[in-house]
């Protein structure tokens, strides 16, 4: 069936960018029409991404965790793992919320449509499913289309024993032996998700360190604990060749300084980055730029080269993360109603959600080094904290970096359990340009981790209780 929409506002896509983003034009009075191709809304983050492996490091956590009671005198069996159960309780939580996102777009009069949008103009758009067919006329466009899992070239990609993140969380089976490709955020936390359900995982990873992009004492408690877990980390190694064998295993060819070993798998998930999925739009038809990388090209408004069109989120550069989206969605969407907003956040935290977590926000060690941008620290070692002695997480540890002229935070970098919960009080100490003082004497709760953050600007500051400083001269 053929069909015509005109629309104030349609929005591309229906993850934590788009949905924000149609909600928000909304409730600003917009006729808005939101289009994914996928019958749930949510987007990856919702479906495939955030919330389902989330779900599913929980259960790794409890099970670490109850492992490490058996040291102090509360033992369970150990566990059984009854994967359909383990898929239903992932599904189950996916399809509440996908299920909450359809109420809410129905309280708010948004309309939504299932099908593949792509542009016939730069007020046009086609949107296909299987029996329909509608023409969209937009006032303004907002695209949301997100990214999807990059593969490595000359790999059989198709193959049922090569996962991507996508299909890893569609958890078929356990296999027996995994190799996990790229050492970045979906690689160590998909990976402890397997190790934890019982598959011997081994991770190669290209560069010389986990996680590029935190600092290196702040992952190293995080390696610590997967080298425990997992059957090796191969740093500064590539994968040369993936090759399917007479049994569906993978024979994979792994090269590094020390030369090259052939190892066999059952299965291998490949986590080498994600791409955005710009290529789907029929942008050519458009004014719409996009970068060498394929990123939509935006403003600080959001706007692409066209002004009555909008990018957010992955397909609009980096970092591809799901906050990121919902901010740069929300202001795209007051922008497109006539109000005055921006993309004007000072900093977007970074979270891997492994056990320990590791988080960091704004300025990093490495980066101050290598820009030769002048900093001071405070560093407090979790050993010190009560909380993280009764969680057993002495490993952690809250690391604060100051501007050595006003004492402003530049950035913080934490790991230990829950870290990513604690690390949204440095992004707010950051957008407030609060002081080491202003977070020093704020008294925070005690016995808690949050605790860490002030016991750190007091490591600084010379205040500190719970460990013996050397007073330093002039401060
Ligand atoms: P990533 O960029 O975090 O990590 C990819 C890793 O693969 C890098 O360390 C890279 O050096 C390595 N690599 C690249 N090519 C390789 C090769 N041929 N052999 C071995 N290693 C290779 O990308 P990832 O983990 O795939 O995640 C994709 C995106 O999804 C990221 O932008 C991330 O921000 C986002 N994401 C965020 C999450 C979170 O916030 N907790 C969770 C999952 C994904």
């Amino acid at each position: 069936m053929s069909k015509t929409e005109n629309v104030d506002i349609v929005v591309i896509g229906s993850g934590p960018g788009g949905y924000a983003a149609a909600f928000r034009a909304a409730d600003l009075g917009n006729k808005v029409l939101m289009i994914d191709k996928d019958e749930q809304l949510g987007g990856v983050c919702l479906n495939r991404g955030c919330i389902p492996s989330k779900a599913l490091l929980h259960i790794s956590k409890v099970i670490t965790e109850a492992s490490h009671l058996s040291t102090i005198g509360v033992s369970f069996p150990e566990p059984k793992i009854n994967i359909e159960s383990v898929r239903e309780y992932k599904d189950k939580i996916v399809s509440r919320l996908s299920g909450g996102i359809s109420q809410l777009a129905k309280a708010r009069q948004v309309e939504t449509i299932r099908g593949e949008a792509s542009f016939l103009s730069n007020t046009k758009l086609s949107v296909k499913n299987e029996s329909d067919q509608t023409e969209v006329s937009f006032k303004k466009c907002i695209i949301a289309a997100g990214s999807s899992s990059s593969m490595i070239p000359g790999l059989p990609a198709k193959h049922p024993s090569i996962l991507t993140s996508k299909t890893a969380l569609e958890l078929k089976d356990i296999p027996k032996t995994l190799l996990v490709i790229g050492g970045g955020v979906i690689g160590l936390e998909l990976g402890q998700v397997y190790a934890s359900l019982g598959s011997s995982v081994s991770v190669v990873e290209f560069l010389p360190a986990l996680v590029p992009g935190a600092d290196d004492d702040i992952v190293k408690p995080l390696k610590r604990k997967l080298s425990k877990q997992f059957k090796s980390i191969m740093l500064s190694s590539k994968v040369v060749s993936v090759t399917p064998n007479d049994q569906n295993k993978l024979d994979v060819v792994i090269e590094s300084s020390d030369g090259s070993k052939e190892l066999t798998f059952d299965k291998a998930l490949v986590s080498v980055g994600r791409k955005p999925n710009s290529s789907q739009l029929n942008l050519d038809s458009t004014d719409i730029k996009v970068d060498e990388n394929k990123f939509i090209i935006v403003d600080e408004y959001q706007r692409t080269s066209v002004n009555t069109i909008f990018a957010i989120g992955d397909i609009a550069g980096n970092p591809m993360l799901a906050h990121k989206a919902t901010h740069e969605g929300k202001v795209a969407a007051e922008v497109a109603s006539g109000h005055p907003a921006a993309m004007d956040a000072r900093v977007i935290p970074s979270v891997v959600y492994t056990h320990p977590e590791i988080a960091w926000v704004g300025l990093t060690e490495t980066e101050a080094k290598q820009n030769e941008i002048p900093y001071e620290k405070g560093e407090f070692p979790w050993a010190a904290s009560g909380k993280a002695m009764i969680l057993d997480a002495q490993q952690g540890k809250t690391k604060v970096l100051f501007d050595p002229e006003t004492k402003r935070v530049l950035g913080a970098a934490i790991v230990g359990p829950l870290a990513g919960d604690l690390i949204s009080e440095a992004c707010l100490a950051i957008e407030m340009g609060s002081d080491a003082d202003d977070i020093g004497l704020t008294i925070h709760p005690h016995p808690t981790l949050g605790e860490t953050f002030a016991a750190a600007a007091e490591m600084y500051t010379g205040t500190i209780t719970d460990l013996y400083v050397p007073p330093r001269r002039g401060k």
